[in-house]
């Protein structure tokens, strides 16, 4: 049997010239953890060209959504670009990946560190209510080049606080925080410079990192990931080393390079 099921555009949505979304129908037999991620992709040749995709929607959704780059000569993404609603796609049957709540140990405030597409995974994780269950504060950070690379800005900060179901969770307790590198904005730098001069912990209220109260999901490139565990581990926090087993934070690459 095929681990690969075919399904179709519903919409896609550019953000500029390098970044778009797009939604799917859903399998009703798919179930994921909000975090994972699946393969998905199309068929090239009579083959099927794919590549892991988070999953940026939650798992109470019908549809799914993704969030891509646009690479240039990617031999995925540079025909992913071009897809139109109605369009077939194939979707794996086994979703996966380590940026799941249940491999965080219990803790006061969680912080999501994104970079670029790195943010998709953190768009289903703020839209699970058990996220606001298990923790009081949660901090999104996504840091992008520029203002038009800050993708779902407007739906986090103007949809979510008003969802019917847990609008008042997101308005209680998520704190969006986007920055930008490469042109003005209201908040500038890397992510991992905010943190090591205390300028993000101002900005936001809250105590700086500690690993008794606080826990974290990291999803960017490798360069970035290996600046946030440094910066981590040096504080004394703990990786989760293996799916089921829980730690202070737990880590994913963005899955650039398509
Ligand atoms: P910068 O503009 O200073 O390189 P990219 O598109 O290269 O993945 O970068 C996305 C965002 O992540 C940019 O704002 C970039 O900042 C930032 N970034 C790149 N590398 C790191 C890193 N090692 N640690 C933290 N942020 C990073």
């Amino acid at each position: 049997m095929s681990n690969l099921a075919t399904e179709r555009v519903l919409s896609v949505h550019h953000w500029n010239d390098s970044l778009f979304s797009f939604r799917t129908t859903r399998d009703r037999a798919l179930r994921f953890t909000n975090g994972q991620f699946v393969m998905i992709g199309l068929e090239v040749e009579g083959r099927p060209l794919t590549r892991a995709y988070s999953i940026a929607s939650p798992n109470h959704e019908e549809h799914l959504e993704f969030f891509s780059i646009k690479v240039p000569n990617g031999p995925l993404t540079s025909r992913l670009q071009h897809l139109r609603e109605g369009d077939p796609i194939v979707v794996s049957k086994k979703p996966t990946g380590t940026l799941v709540l249940h491999d965080l140990k219990p803790g006061k405030h969680l912080y999501l560190l994104s970079t670029g597409t790195g943010l998709a995974p953190f768009m289903s994780v703020i839209q699970d209510p058990e996220t606001y269950e298990r923790f009081e504060r949660v901090v999104l950070i996504h840091g992008v080049r520029t203002v038009s690379e800050l993708a779902y800005r407007d739906f986090i900060t103007n949809e979510l606080p008003q969802h019917e179901f847990f609008g008042e969770f997101v308005r209680d307790k998520l704190i969006y925080y986007p920055t930008v590198t490469r042109e003005p904005f209201e908040n500038q730098g890397r992510l991992t410079d905010l943190i090591n001069s205390g300028k993000l912990f101002r900005d936001i209220g809250l105590p700086e990192l500690d690993p008794a109260i606080d826990r974290a999901m990291i999803c960017g490139s490798p360069a970035m990931l290996k600046d946030c565990c440094d910066l981590l581990d040096s504080r004394g926090f703990h990786i989760s080393k293996h799916i089921g087993e829980p730690g202070d934070y737990v880590i994913e690459r963005a899955f650039v390079e398509k």
